[in-house]
């Protein structure tokens, strides 16, 4: 089976940049495929910042040479065309320029005024978009303006990888809510953890590292009960190349309230959800962290009520994705609710002495998932799937 996205890219962006700042270039020097993937480097620098935003990247080229450059700032601040238009070099002259960005210019009125405006007062000639923006603000008027006003406009170079990297934010475009993505490490043989219930270490270092970059893309993590408690996870990002701008949110479901019996002081960071029958049955008063789910344990309503709970509740930024990392008994019920659009499967060499059948993911992908990578990260491979919605 052939992955949509090119080689060493995947849904966290270009892999080799989540482990090491300058990576390789993957394309011959001075192509548009090449000065794009500078774009998408720049843009990689805006992770976890620029959320509920799409992170874009915006480069100048003239001579094949740099200009200026910028990335996404904070939400509700300068937009990547911005930040590169502002920095330009002095000497720079922008009649011979090319301008590279990963996502259209936007064209409405935000936060912050449109980027197309930018680009059509200055006598830059040329402007290179990776795609398209989905927001129906947009949605091509920013190349249509760009081509009303003579210049040319190239869209699609690294099409796929650009809107693979910002897909939280494509997805809540198209379907109005939040994006769950499910993320797992097994064995060859599909194993999460062994009979017992242990899982250090399936994957090597380096997808380890990269997890924590995909954690600062997604604004909430998501594990079950079992996992905390067995595990004793931090979820936070740690071992990734800088930067790193942000942990999410983080969340136990926990619809039985096993975690409650543990010191509070074991549950500080992670808000838990909790069942309300399981809360009533209990003395005293529900403790700040502790999350209602009124729907009862074993109903068919938990899945789709614990889903709206989760999504109603307050975000320092608003809400547009999930991370669900395990274990394998949380990830199997979700996939069968048909929670996700995105997985995350790292496979790794090593295997369990003792296995048990209700650890192994018996997930294939069905109709509508497509393929998007097959990466070798140091001797693991990563697999990635989308399910367009
Ligand atoms: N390799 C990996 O990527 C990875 C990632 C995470 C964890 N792990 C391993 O996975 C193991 C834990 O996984 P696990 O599958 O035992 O548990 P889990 O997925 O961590 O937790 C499952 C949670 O969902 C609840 N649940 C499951 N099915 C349910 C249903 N039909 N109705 C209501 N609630 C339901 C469980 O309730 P109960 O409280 O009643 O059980 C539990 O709270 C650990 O050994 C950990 O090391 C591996
Ligand atoms: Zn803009």
């Amino acid at each position: 089976m052939k992955a949509v996205l090119k080689k060493g890219f995947g849904i966290g962006g270009r892999i080799a940049r989540t482990l090491a700042a300058d990576p390789a270039p993957s394309f011959p020097f001075g192509t548009a495929e090449y000065w794009m993937e500078q774009a998408l480097l720049q843009s990689m620098e805006s992770v976890g910042r620029a959320q509920p935003n799409p992170a874009v990247g915006c480069i100048l080229v003239q001579n094949q040479q740099f200009i200026g450059r910028g990335s996404t700032r904070a939400w509700k601040q300068e937009h990547a065309e911005r930040v590169a238009f502002s920095g330009i070099d002095p000497g720079a002259n922008l009649h011979e320029a090319v301008a590279y960005v990963t996502l259209e210019p936007c064209t409405h009125q935000g936060f912050q005024p449109p980027c197309v405006n930018l680009l059509l007062q200055s006598p830059i000639p040329k402007i290179v978009i990776a795609v398209p923006d989905p927001d129906p603000r947009v949605n091509g008027a920013g190349i249509r303006m760009l081509r009303e006003a003579g210049k040319t406009v190239e869209v699609g170079i690294l099409g796929p990888e650009a809107r693979a990297w910002n897909l939280n934010f494509f997805m809540t475009r198209e379907t109005g809510r939040p994006l769950w993505a499910a993320k797992w490490a097994q064995t060859l043989s599909g194993h999460l953890c062994d009979a017992s219930g242990h899982s250090k270490w399936i994957t090597g270092a380096e997808s380890r590292a990269h997890v924590h970059w995909l954690r600062q893309k997604y604004d909430s993590i998501v594990v079950g009960a079992r996992t905390f408690l067995l595990d004793q996870p931090q979820l936070t990002v740690r071992d990734c190349a800088e930067p790193h701008h942000r942990s999410p949110e983080r969340f136990v479901f926990d619809p039985k309230g096993r975690t409650l019996d543990l010191p509070s002081e074991r549950r500080v960071g992670f808000r838990i959800l909790v069942c309300e029958s399981e809360l009533r049955a209990r003395a005293g008063g529900i403790e700040s962290g502790i999350i209602p789910v009124p729907a009862p344990v074993d109903s068919p309503e938990l899945w789709g009520v614990f889903r709206q709970v989760l999504e109603s509740l307050e975000f320092p930024r608003p809400l547009q994705s999930v991370l669900v990392e395990g274990g394998p008994g949380l990830l199997q019920e979700l996939l069968k609710h048909d929670f996700f659009t995105v997985v995350h499967r790292f496979v790794g060499a090593r295997s369990f002495e003792t296995v048990s059948e209700e650890h192994r993911m018996a997930w294939a992908p069905g109709e509508g998932w497509s393929f998007q990578t097959d990466e070798e990260i140091h001797g693991d491979r990563l697999h990635e799937w989308i399910k367009e919605v």
